[in-house]
């Protein structure tokens, strides 16, 4: 961070004030008011952050008129194409990308963190048989906290360390383990001798009567779908997990308030209402009317749109080409969803409606019908994205903490409600 930019000049009630200005690698200069309060007595109003940096950070870049993101410098869709989960989880959480021996010792320590303790499968039997799996992970997730006591201690990087393997470890059994008590069928335990993504895959759909067999084709979109899901910059549910932590709080319960946020149908939770739409509208003859709808502002047209993205998501792009290739495999490319989805993006893209309001879709358009067609209902989708968003929580946590000028985020408000006034009894209330 430079700070050798000329400083922000603000005017209020006629005295002058210079803001420093800082600038970043990337990106737009920002203006410094931490000390506006104690100097000036006023806050700045931005409800929604919609232009407020709410912290440094040297992981994640987004430059969303261009349609860019980098993580740690490299764009996306290389990632996508030439790297895997777990070099990219190294790469979020260390930095730089992997030698092989150091990959070799990452791949490894979190392949011998998947088993989970036989006692934690009691928290699972708590749940109502049909309890939604978010639900489930929210909980599970918050209890490893009471289940492993000794790697909360924030302030020691060896328990930190621990506990990013356990949580990027553990987080496909869990996930997995919520999936089939929501199917109703026995847990499947990992298997040391797979990969992330297939030993995940194989912990959803194996059954005892019946092993996994592994497909390359949809194993490498199950990792790819985790890459893209990795990191996303200070989106709400890393903010939450930010804000958490900053407090102290440990990691497994931080990330647990990140799962709580992902879920909501504006974040995470869009992935299952895309779907949803898709079917709604069910066949291609059916769009103009939908789009109608969407103009008349009933509704919003899911996995459409981005606080960030003013153009084609990065991510939407790689999910699109995983779509055809994992529907080409399984032989579902007549898929009607399919059809409805792309006729559905050529309409918006060329609609006043849209272009006006730089709407493009965005990774949650094409993730529904891919992982649809791969087995995992409609109620999985969010827990795949919290799977994978594991790792740029705990990255994002661990920058956190290891900031020295760390303090508890604590945001001020534009109060508007009543002044003070005196307490009536009851008696003489009218
Ligand atoms: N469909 C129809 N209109 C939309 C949509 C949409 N999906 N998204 C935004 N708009 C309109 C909105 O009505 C508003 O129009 P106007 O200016 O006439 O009032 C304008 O576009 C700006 O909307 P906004 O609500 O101020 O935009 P935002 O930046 O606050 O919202 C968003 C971003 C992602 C919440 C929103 O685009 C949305 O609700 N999209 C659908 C849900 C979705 O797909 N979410 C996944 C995001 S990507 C995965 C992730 O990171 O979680």
């Amino acid at each position: 961070m430079v700070d050798d930019v000329a400083p922000a000049v603000l005017n209020v009630a006629e005295k002058c004030y210079d803001l420093p200005t800082l600038k970043g690698t990337l990106g737009p200069d920002v203006v410094d008011v931490r000390q506006l309060y104690g100097e000036a007595d006023i806050f700045t109003y931005d409800p929604s952050f919609g232009s407020t940096a709410s912290c440094e950070s040297k992981i994640t870049y987004i430059d969303g008129d261009k349609g860019i993101l980098l993580h740690r410098g490299y764009p996306i869709d290389e990632l996508a194409k030439k790297s895997n989960f777990l070099e990219v989880a190294y790469l979020l959480l260390y930095g730089d990308l992997p030698t092989a021996s150091e990959y070799a010792a990452f791949e490894c320590n979190i392949t011998y963190h998947t088993m989970l303790h036989a006692q934690f499968d009691r928290f699972f039997e708590g749940f109502r048989r049909d309890a939604h799996p978010m639900g489930v992970l929210t909980g599970t997730i918050g209890a490893l906290s009471a289940f492993y006591p000794d790697s909360i201690d924030v302030s020691d990087p060896k328990q930190r360390e621990i506990s990013t393997h356990r949580l990027i470890a553990k987080m496909p059994t869990i996930a997995a383990r919520a999936f089939k008590y929501w199917s109703g069928q026995p847990f499947i335990s990992p298997r040391n001798n797979l990969t992330y993504a297939e030993n995940f895959l194989r912990m959803c759909f194996a059954v005892p009567a019946e092993d996994y067999v592994s497909n390359p084709v949809l194993t490498r979109a199950m990792d790819r779908i985790f890459i893209l899901h990795a990191d996303h910059e200070q989106n709400a549910s890393t903010s939450t997990v930010r804000m958490s932590g900053s407090s102290g709080a440990n990691p497994f319960a931080c990330i647990a308030a990140g799962i709580a946020c992902l879920w909501g149908p504006a974040h995470g939770g869009a992935n299952e209402e895309a779907l949803n739409m898709l079917k709604e509208i069910g066949t291609v003859d059916r769009i103009p009317e939908y789009v109608q709808g969407v103009k008349d502002r009933k509704y919003r047209l899911m996995g459409f749109g981005h606080r960030v993205y003013k153009n084609y998501d990065p991510r939407a792009k790689v999910m699109q080409e995983t779509a055809h290739e994992v529907l080409d495999e399984l032989g579902k490319h007549d898929e009607p969803l399919l059809k409805v989805a792309m006729e559905l993006e050529k309409i918006a893209l060329h609609d006043d409606y849209f272009v006006e309001r730089k709407l493009y879709p965005n990774v949650d358009f094409y993730s529904g019908i891919t992982l649809s067609a791969m087995g995992f209902p409609p109620e999985m989708f969010t827990v795949l994205f919290a799977l994978a968003r594991t790792v740029g929580w705990v990255a994002q946590w661990r920058e956190m903490i290891e900031d020295p000028h760390r303090r508890i985020a604590r945001p001020r408000q534009l109060y508007t409600g009543e002044t003070q006034r005196a307490y009536t009894p009851i008696e003489e209330r009218g």
